[in-house]
């Protein structure tokens, strides 16, 4: 037996050569040795660990498997609101973007950091005293899902930093969980083997994998993860996004592909095209480029719309052009009853995608493209939408089909269909079996009741099975039905069984959603759970009361009440409360800032920008960009830009950190 100080040894040095491998696979998607070899070393670490477990340390790569299988997704609450970009195609907006950058920081040659816009997942992980802690997925912006145990398992990223005490405590990363193409069509391969459905594209599989409950298994799929941004940063210490990105690729997190310093419509329009005649031979998809202003304290400045930055531009590629030919034109009967066209195609690839169908939207527009069975279309995928027929390609000679005829009955029920506008509707609700399954599939979506395991094959047969006949008769369903249907055993049945019945206590905006109203979208019914705070308020409530919240229009509000109106929704709602469905009312930390309107400047010392922004929502306040006679407060940061001097023209109050932070109520 070898002594201590050997066995020691070697762990080291094989976590050493573990790292390198991992690094070498992930952030240059160059391995030296094979996958076998790497097992090979993985499986020796393991076995002397086994012999020493003192030796064991929470960072060593064999401690990414072994997680126990999640329950259920947690929530995680982003430090900051995630935010999306602005997308454009045309180099007309481009050069917009440039001039306003340009007046709003009075700089000519202002630098903007062009890089790949990579066609993933967004994920934001937080890594505390330089320890890996935590991973989450975007969700809505404000909170996602807890990933961080696939992204262990699937060796994706360092456990711990290089330097750590060159960071802060909590250091917050931001970037995209991709499938490398390779892995991609692998793992696609596999399915399809064994009769299961492929996944559409890797940012799909990806969005799917990363997702998962139970880890294990996610070590023989190779994820990647590539940053771009970090919030934990100060703006002193990383006051560029260049300095920032070698910061965190000096700290051992991967930032992938070329990137290049613009300072004019020429530099971009090289990068475009540097990047477009790139696109195909890169190991992980791109659909784009993002354009960054540099100078972070100046893009402060600039501020941010709701969604998105007013500093950064996505211009996104041309979508992809395929010829196939159409195979079958089917009806697809949706959960509001809508009936929708698909034409069934000869599959193709399209940019490494395979595509067999696309939606036709409407009788009219198949007649206005004059498309039949047999026809040679043209189909565009333009990055995450539905591949779309963009027109027949005339090819003489060729045996077309039949003008395409609408059905003049529901293919799911047999109900006799009514035209609501260009679209045909099946009159019948959820007696329909297709619009109940689609309702329950939205019941029990992510972002509605969020219930694990209850998807379209489950749901389909709880339909075709009499078992599930209104929302409501889910709830009285036992693991003993579950185990009945196709695919489930005990311990699969059980789970959904609790995930359906553990799932009582939910933001009430949420579960307004889940209840799939016409017209309500997922912002609506958060805009309507915070103005009504409670699900009788907003049963009880008027046309006129509900058109009067924010956002809401007339016909909404119309939908709404007619949805209350109806006997049988008010029966599923009242059964779903007695089955211990509490919806909970949105928090608000309280109403102190109500009606007060904020502009922020500069740069604070103590939080960022969407940090403070959030503090001032909570307590009913409201951010805007421009100073004008509305605004009350004017907070005032480290270097603060032009706004200081428009709100002295306008006589608006100013504060400096410590004024604000004591109207917030956080002491001097
Ligand atoms: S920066 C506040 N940089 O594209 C700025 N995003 O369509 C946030 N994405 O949500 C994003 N590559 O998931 C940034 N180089 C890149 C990116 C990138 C891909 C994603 C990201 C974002 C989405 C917007």
């Amino acid at each position: 037996m070898a002594n201590r100080s050997d066995v020691k040894k070697r762990i080291t040095a094989l976590r050493g050569e573990i790292a390198r491998h991992d690094q070498l696979y992930y952030v240059e998607a160059a391995p030296e040795i094979s996958d076998k070899k790497y097992d090979g070393l993985f499986a020796e670490l393991e076995l002397l660990e086994q012999e020493r477990p003192d030796l064991v340390t929470p960072d060593s790569p064999t401690q990414r498997v072994g997680v126990a299988p999640h329950t259920g997704l947690e929530k995680v609450s982003h430090i900051a609101p995630m935010l999306s970009l602005d997308a454009v195609r045309n180099e007309a907006d481009v050069e917009g973007f440039l001039a306003r950058i340009r007046t709003e920081t009075g700089e000519d040659e202002a630098v903007i950091w062009a890089e790949p816009k990579f066609d993933g997942l967004s994920v934001e992980v937080v890594y505390e005293n330089g320890h890996f802690d935590r991973a989450s997925t975007r969700g809505d912006g404000r909170t996602g899902e807890g990933i961080g145990h696939t992204l262990r398992a699937a060796r994706a990223l360092p456990l711990r930093l290089r330097h750590p005490k060159k960071m802060p405590d909590i250091l917050v990363v931001r970037g995209e969980a991709l499938l490398l193409v390779k892995s991609f069509q692998k793992l696609n391969r596999a399915r399809v083997e064994r009769g299961e459905e492929p996944f559409a594209n890797p940012r799909n599989a990806a969005a799917g994998l990363v997702r998962r409950l139970d880890p294990a298994g996610a070590e023989a799929i190779r994820f990647a993860v590539t940053f771009y941004d970090a919030t934990g940063l100060s703006i002193q210490d990383a006051p560029t996004q260049e300095t920032l990105l070698k910061q965190l690729e000096h700290q051992g997190l991967p930032v992938f592909g070329a990137r290049a310093r613009c300072v004019s419509m020429e530099n971009i329009r090289a990068f475009h095209k540097r990047l477009m005649e790139a696109r195909d031979q890169l190991p992980y998809e791109i659909d784009g480029m993002v354009l960054k202003l540099d100078d972070r304290a100046a893009r402060e400045n600039m501020g941010t719309r709701a969604r998105s930055p007013r500093w950064a531009l996505a211009w996104k590629f041309e979508p992809r052009h395929e010829i196939t030919r159409i195979a079958d034109i089917a009806v697809s009967v949706g959960r509001t009853g809508a009936l929708t066209p698909v034409a069934l195609l000869d599959p193709v690839d399209v940019g490494g995608v395979t595509v067999a169908r696309a939606t036709l939207h409407n009788p009219s527009e198949i007649r206005r493209k004059d498309l039949r069975v047999g026809d040679t279309v043209r189909i565009e995928r333009a990055g995450d939408v539905i591949p779309e027929i963009v027109g027949r390609v005339d090819t003489p000679g060729q045996k077309r089909g039949d003008v395409f005829e609408m059905p003049k009955m529901c293919p799911a029920c047999g109900a006799e269909l009514e035209m609501r506008g260009r679209k045909a509707q099946c009159p019948a609700g959820i007696a329909c079996p297709a619009q109940l399954v689609g309702r329950i599939v939205h019941y029990a979506a992510r972002g509605a009741m969020d219930i694990d395991g209850l998807g379209e094959k489950t749901a389909s047969q709880l339909v075709e099975r009499g078992m599930v006949k209104t929302l409501a008769d889910l709830y009285d369903l036992s693991a003993e039905n579950f185990k009945t249907l196709e695919g489930f055993a005990a311990k699969s049945a059980k789970a959904l069984f609790d995930a359906i019945q553990n799932r009582t206590k939910v933001p009430l905006d949420r579960f307004v959603w889940a209840l799939g109203i016409r017209h309500v979208g997922s912002d609506s019914a958060r805009q309507l759970a915070r103005a009504f705070g409670s699900l009788k308020a907003l049963r009880d409530a008027s046309e006129d009361n509900i058109s009067a919240v924010l956002n809401i229009g007339p016909k909404t509000a119309a939908s709404i009440v007619g949805f209350f109106a109806e006997r049988r929704n008010r029966d599923v709602v009242d059964r779903l409360l007695a089955a211990g469905i509490s919806p909970q009312p949105i928090e608000k930390t309280g109403s102190t800032l109500a009606d007060k309107t904020f502009v922020l400047t500069g740069a604070l010392a103590g939080w960022t920008r969407a940090q403070a922004t959030q503090e001032i929502e909570r307590r009913g306040g409201r951010v805007t960009t421009t100073v004008s006679d509305e605004t009350d407060y004017l907070v005032v940061g480290e270097r603060p830009g032009s706004k200081l001097e428009q709100a002295k023209r306008h006589g608006v109050k100013t504060l400096d950190e410590a004024d604000f932070r004591k109207l917030l109520g956080q002491g001097g």
